[in-house]
């Protein structure tokens, strides 16, 4: 069993990835971490680990063999190079890192260190998404020709969080778009040559951040296939969250199409409050069960010396391409792609 400390104990380290901890053979959370002293206080009361509150002191630890990074998005590549040098695999949290460079960092300190990173892209490990993928794998649509997808929220968070900073954060286009651009990639099974995205600043934490919180990305493949995704934190409050988020395959012999909202099995009628759709996924888009994949196949990838399913290159293209679309997005014109 491998000896894990979660560094960062916000909103996804504390409700997404250490509940899972508890319910997984192959990993044990010893170690958590936040400089919020309530936060890492919760954190160790719910998991039974030992809270720090400087992480520099959890890496020390000889014991720990994989740290998990939940850290706001400009964070992650420091603390990773800082997990990598202390000769731990590292976990990290989508986006894999706020710039270029720190990516590039990041991975000259894996080549350094032979240990293994993998940045939590974690569409790829939710059951819904897999089983698409599949299907496209297994021919069933013929070719892939066409992706529209949709991820829509109202984000919660005040003013003054990291998320709406467009230099800690990056916005919409970043922090949501990693996933759409990965899945592109993912379900294409190909790089994009051009990017073009239309931005709006609609809420007001938007405008006064300088934040892009609405989005529409148009990724160009070869071959003339595209992706196209709406992307939002700006939906109104109550909306219903990414419970109506979208995804189409148009292949050349075929298509899936899949809708949180119109796929809800559940529905529910009272004389009083009429029919309803309740919501059955518990946290966001991604359901619990998709962060307990992602952590038990990277923690077997350690204990087996395998490969991640999501590489270094995966993420970083990802992010290359967010990062594309954002650029898009400030001056009006597409962006051409350079072939990897
Ligand atoms: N995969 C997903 O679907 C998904 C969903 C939400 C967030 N995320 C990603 O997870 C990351 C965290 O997002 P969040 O919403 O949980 O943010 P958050 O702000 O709620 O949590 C971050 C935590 O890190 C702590 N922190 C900040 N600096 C620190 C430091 N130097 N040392 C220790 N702790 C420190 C903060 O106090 C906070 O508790 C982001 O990169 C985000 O993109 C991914």
């Amino acid at each position: 069993m491998l000896r894990v400390g979660l560094i960062g104990c916000g909103n996804i380290g504390l409700r997404g990835h250490l509940p899972v901890y508890a319910r997984i053979p192959e990993a044990e959370l010893v170690a958590v971490c936040d400089i919020v002293e309530e936060r890492v206080q919760e954190a160790a009361r719910l998991s039974g680990a030992t809270p720090y509150t400087d992480y520099r002191e959890l890496l020390e630890r000889e014991d720990i063999q994989m740290v998990d990074i939940c850290l706001p998005t400009d964070l992650h590549s420091r603390a990773a190079i800082d997990a990598i040098e202390a000769g731990k695999h590292v976990l990290c949290e989508k986006p894999m890192a706020h710039t270029l460079e720190a990516a590039e960092a990041m991975i000259k300190a894996v080549r350094r260190n032979g240990v293994k990173l993998m940045i939590g892209q974690v569409r790829r490990f939710d059951h819904r998404y897999a089983a698409i993928k599949a299907q496209i794998d297994a021919g069933d649509v013929g070719e892939p020709v066409f992706i529209r997808r949709a991820e829509r929220q109202f984000l919660p968070f005040p003013p003054e969080a990291w998320h709406w900073n467009p230099k800690r954060g990056g916005g919409v286009i970043l922090d949501i778009g990693v996933h759409i651009t990965d899945m592109f990639r993912w379900f294409f099974g190909e790089d994009p040559t051009e990017v073009y995205a239309v931005a709006r600043s609609v809420r007001e934490n938007a405008r006064i951040a300088g934040s892009f919180d609405h989005a529409m990305i148009t990724c160009k493949f070869p071959g003339g296939k595209v992706g196209f995704a709406e992307i939002s934190w700006a939906y109104p409050q109550g909306f219903g969250g990414a419970l109506y988020a979208h995804l189409d395959i148009v292949g050349t012999e075929g298509k899936i199409s899949y809708s949180e909202k119109d796929t809800n099995p559940m529905l529910i009628y009272t004389q009083d409050k009429g029919h309803q759709l309740p919501r059955y996924f518990r946290f966001m888009s991604t359901t619990e069960y998709a962060f307990e994949e992602e952590i038990r196949h990277f923690a077997r990838c350690i204990l087996e010396d395998k490969e991640p399913a999501v590489s270094i290159e995966d993420a970083y293209a990802a992010l290359e391409i967010a990062l594309a679309a954002q650029r898009s997005a400030e001056n009006g014109e597409p962006v051409e792609l350079g072939r990897r």
